[in-house]
């Protein structure tokens, strides 16, 4: 025995020795680059267990080739309102045709990302798994839906489908070397479990007085932490809860600040449990249940029941915790409170700078959000916290998303078009940044807008300046307030078509950033009609164009 372990191993350590393969391939729809790190996690415990992993990107897939893969996971997350990822769409819509080819080969199973904050949890993933079966392929191991915390999820998950995906399908004879050997960058060792603390240096509020707006600047030191990111990655922090949130809670739970509660094997205060470890501003559909149920409110019962997401919507809009408890008082328990919360999550911002120009160092461009609402001012969770409560010199708990197709061209000739309303011009700032330091000729045009040029025009100075060096080639600013009619950044990009039109033909890259619902969509729609009428396409060739566009990664999108 001990003899075969040390051959085993020995195969192991020679990479490249021509022994039979076992394939897999490990799929992945991602938006945000999680599904992408999933995938990529899967292949590196895949190894593990004799398989060969190929990690692909769907929209680098083929359709008929992939029907006669015989191990096939796959990792896909949904973003918005249900939407498959961008990258998905197209392997997507060949998938759900009416002629997609059989997969009677094939064993396979889904990981789901997603968020249970919003309705159509995990729904890509679902779709993918159910069309699968249809297809004929056999599921080796059931989906797993993950929420917003997914690391723990996913591992299970793949604890369970590699080992029984391995023993399934044939070998093949083959070259295992040529698979998946692109050297790769080091996995970061600060994530969500174990986050990077980070000091605030600097903090500044970015619009001018009388804005209607709070945008802020946050400059964090990486100073001895070894940690690097690329122009397009994410920065997710870890807030915490407002002390003022807090202490009302506290008063509404009939508790004491010095109370003790049982969690995780640990006693904790209960304030510092409500300050550090739970969602405790916007409530969950858990919550909101037992509300219903104990105070028997016929209103909030009937919201619930009628399944009416829109008059739920409605009800909910702007309303806290707070306001909902103190509506129904359903007189909870600390402990029954703390059962129907979820737990907090970290947020998720684009950075805003290249750390090749601001050495060890990475900043962020947020848009504070307070409201006023039944007579109390309400806070957004991780951008008041940063704002109010973190101190320029206090340490911030953060780790880094990467981001890998939202990015600069590798090929610094091709020009890039980035619209970036609002807080959407954060990546772009680090995309100039980059191309900047980089010294790359390609030409650069910024659509940027926002309610009022006078308190928005926000690094106005930096923009300024950029385009005096001749970095930014073009700019076109589109304020909606200035004037009686409203002019989004779509309508400068419409004025402006035959140009753009032009800077696509010539290897453009084109890039979103900033608000999903509308602004992203009415983007696409007018990027759709500046392709067909310049470029003299029908509806359905200027379609393809975007699809071609997309599948290059010359379309990418960063919004939320
Ligand atoms: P508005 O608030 O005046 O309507 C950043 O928030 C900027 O995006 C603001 O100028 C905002 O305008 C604008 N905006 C709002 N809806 C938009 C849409 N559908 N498309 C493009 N920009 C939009």
């Amino acid at each position: 025995l001990h003899t075969r372990l040390l051959v085993k191993e020995e195969n192991v350590s020679q990479a490249a020795a021509p022994v039979a393969a076992r394939p897999i391939t490990i799929l992945y729809g991602s938006q945000t680059g999680n599904a992408e790190s999933c995938a990529e996690d899967a292949a590196e415990m895949a190894k593990a267990h004799g398989l060969s992993p190929i990690v692909m990107d769907m929209d680098d897939a083929d359709l008929a080739q992939l029907a006669t893969t015989e191990r096939l996971l796959i990792v896909c997350s949904t973003y918005g309102e249900g939407e498959m990822p961008d990258n998905a769409q197209s392997l997507w819509d060949a998938i759900s045709a009416e002629d997609a080819p059989g997969f009677a080969n094939t064993y396979y199973s889904v990981l789901a990302l997603g968020d249970t904050n919003y309705d159509g949890f995990c729904v890509a993933g679902k779709m993918w798994d159910e069309r699968l079966a249809e297809l004929g392929a056999k599921r080796i191991a059931d989906r797993v839906d993950c929420d917003v915390d997914f690391a723990g999820p996913a591992e299970n998950w793949m604890s369970e489908a590699l080992p029984t995906i391995a023993q399934k399908g044939s070998d093949q004879a083959g070259d295992v070397g040529k698979v998946e050997n692109k050297p790769k960058k080091e996995k970061s060792k600060y994530n969500r479990q174990n986050p990077l603390e980070a000091e605030l240096t600097a903090k500044r509020v970015l619009n001018k007085a009388g804005s209607s707006k709070e945008i802020v600047h946050y400059e964090f030191s990486l100073h001895g932490s070894g940690e690097h990111y690329e122009a397009g990655d994410a920065l997710n922090v870890i807030p915490r809860n407002r002390p003022d949130l807090v202490s009302e809670l506290l008063t509404l739970l009939n508790a004491d600040d010095d109370q003790i509660e049982p969690y995780n094997g640990q006693n904790r205060s209960l304030k510092t449990l409500l300050t550090e470890e739970f969602e405790i501003r916007l409530p969950s559909k858990e919550l909101l249940a037992e509300l219903a149920l104990r105070t028997g409110d016929a209103e909030l019962n009937r919201l619930l029941e009628n399944n009416d997401k829109e008059a739920l919507d409605d009800f909910l809009w702007g309303k806290d915790i707070v306001d909902l408890l103190r509506a129904y008082p359903a007189e909870l328990t600390p402990a029954e409170f703390l059962s129907l919360c979820k737990p907090l999550a970290p947020r998720a911002y684009s950075i805003s700078s290249s750390i090749n120009k601001h050495n060890e160092s990475v900043h962020l461009t947020i848009s504070s959000v307070r409201y006023n609402k039944n007579d109390r001012e309400h806070h957004g969770v991780c951008s008041t916290f940063l704002m109010d409560v973190a101190e320029v010199g206090d340490k911030v708990k953060c780790y880094f998303s990467p981001n890998k197709n939202f990015a600069v061209p590798a090929d610094d000739d091709l020009p890039m078009i980035m619209v970036g309303p609002g807080t959407g011009i954060a990546p772009f700032r680090a995309f100039l940044e980059e191309r900047e330091v980089r010294e790359a000729k390609g030409p650069n045009w910024l659509f940027f807008g926002d309610r009022n040029s006078a308190t928005d025009y926000i690094y106005e100075d930096e923009i300024t300046a950029m385009q005096k060096n001749g970095l930014l080639t073009r700019l076109d600013l589109a304020f909606s307030r200035d004037q009686e009619e409203k002019i989004y950044v779509q309508d400068r990009m419409r004025e402006n078509g035959e140009e753009l039109f032009k800077w696509l033909e010539q290897g453009g890259y084109f890039y979103i950033c900033g608000d999903a619902y509308r602004m992203a969509k009415d983007v696409d729609v007018a990027l759709h009609d500046v392709i067909a009428e310049h470029g003299g396409m029908s509806a359905q060739a200027a379609q393809e164009y975007v699809t071609q566009l997309k599948k290059q990664k010359r379309y990418v999108r960063d919004v939320y």
